[in-house]
């Protein structure tokens, strides 16, 4: 079977109406949630997306049912038979780390494979490990297997995260949910999907408070019940739908977002003089004069600029008058945009956490390859800017965090097809 591309016709403007997709981010630990509820859980705004298909198969494998109707996803936890997480599955996303937290508060044992590194560079888990044990797990690891246990219940613990991570803060919250006593974590993520994942288990009976801070507080509960909810907008997926407007100097409004998730995205496409409006649930952009560069942009956990928005950022910002700066102080291989992005005509200079722009005046198309997820989509938005036919390949990245890019693209003014 031949690999599908993406093909996109530069040089017209992105213009127009578009609606934004359920928070790939939040739908992941709200479906380990789901999990944990032992209950229905109907889930709205749920994006079809295949890393949400890849969490439906761990879900299946584990004894639930999951029926999707529209942008409903039906979770019924009521039986699970098992507390393991096969290979193959654990190896199709590495996010699926977050079932560990949520099938050791349902089950109190959880065995799967260590998630190993992935393109970002080493993800370690380290942090979400600590965490567990504070709150009394017992871990041991064969041969890339890790088996954790409580022995009994979880009775609460005081516990102090060495950096803000995503991912711990979201597995110790799964696994304290059930439980007695009280449980802190501090210098906790802030980040909005931890909000939406804590109002999701509030929902369902939970009892968390402090999220959206750095001290989120955890009061054991006897049990949960399903609940219907509603996931967040997709953050990342708007700022590449500014972006595509911005590259472009074009005009759009984005509908169902959240701009008060969004300041130092929206503060970003100022910088390069867009003109952003942001509403209560739209933010309307337009890039009417020609860009100009960004002095230094160093993405930091939120509040700050996201790691996920600054390769599409910074294909951008090769368009932009001036010399920008990138610092990336989150993941270690988060520049792989560069080099394709090179090929299309670029000026880049990557090296280490720092990469140097200088804006040029052309883009030329040329065949890519999608080194990541926000790789892909960034090399999506250069395409659309530059002069003849941009191939991106290796889709399956893109399709883990994008429904159907090509359908929304083109429904704002995009030549881009998929073939
Ligand atoms: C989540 C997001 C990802 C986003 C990232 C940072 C999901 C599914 N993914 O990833 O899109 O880019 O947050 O906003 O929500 N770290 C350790 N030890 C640990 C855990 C993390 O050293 O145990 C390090 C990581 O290597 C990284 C940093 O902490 O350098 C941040 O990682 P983390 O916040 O955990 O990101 P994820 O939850 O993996």
């Amino acid at each position: 079977m031949t690999e599908s591309r993406l093909y996109i016709e530069g040089g017209r403007k992105i213009c127009g109406e578009i609606g934004v997709h359920g928070a790939k981010n939040s739908v992941l630990p709200v479906l380990a949630g789901a999990l944990l509820s032992g209950g229905v859980c109907r889930i709205h705004n749920c994006p079809e997306l295949s890393d949400v298909y890849a969490s439906c198969r761990i879900l299946r494998s584990l004894g639930c049912r999951c029926g999707r109707e529209g942008d409903v996803l039906e979770v019924d936890a009521r039986s699970i038979s098992d507390y393991e997480i096969s290979e193959g599955l654990m190896r199709e996303m590495r996010s699926s780390i977050v079932f560990l937290g949520a099938i050791l508060g349902r089950l109190r044992r959880c065995r799967l494979s260590f998630p190993g590194g992935c393109e970002l560079g080493p993800r370690p888990i380290d942090i979400h490990l600590s965490g567990l044990k504070k709150l009394g797990a017992r871990i041991s690891e064969d041969h890339g297997v890790l088996d954790c246990s409580f022995s009994g219940a979880v009775t609460g613990a005081d516990i102090t995260l060495p950096l803000p991570s995503v991912g711990a803060t979201e597995n110790i919250m799964l696994a304290a949910v059930i439980g007695s006593g009280e449980t802190v974590i501090r210098n906790a993520a802030r980040e909005p999907e931890i909000s939406d994942l804590a109002e999701f288990l509030n929902a369902c009976g939970a009892s968390i408070s402090g999220h959206g801070s750095s001290t989120v507080s955890i009061k054991g509960v006897g049990g949960l019940h399903g609940c219907e909810f509603s996931v967040m907008p997709d953050r990342i997926v708007a700022a590449t739908y500014m972006g595509a407007a911005a590259i472009t100097g074009g005009e759009l409004m984005l509908r169902g977002v959240r701009p008060s998730d969004m300041y130092s995205t929206v503060s970003v496409y100022e910088q390069m003089g867009c003109s952003v409006y942001p509403y209560s649930d739209r933010i309307y952009i337009s890039a009417k004069k020609p860009l100009c560069a960004v002095k230094t942009l160093r993405t930091t956990p939120y509040p700050g600029f996201p790691t996920d928005c600054q390769p599409i950022v910074m294909a951008v910002l090769t368009r932009a008058k001036g010399t920008s700066v990138i610092v990336e102080n989150i993941f270690e291989n988060r520049f792989r945009a560069a080099p394709e992005l090179l090929r299309m005509g670029a000026d880049i200079k990557a090296e280490g956490k720092v990469a140097v722009i200088e804006g040029v005046p052309k883009l030329s198309g040329a065949a890519t390859v999608a080194a990541d997820l926000r790789a892909g989509a960034a090399l999506v938005v250069a395409g659309l800017a530059a002069d003849g036919t941009t191939a991106v390949s290796n889709l399956n990245y893109i399709d883990r965090g994008y429904e159907s890019i090509e359908t929304a693209l083109r429904s704002i003014g995009a030549k881009i097809r998929r073939a």
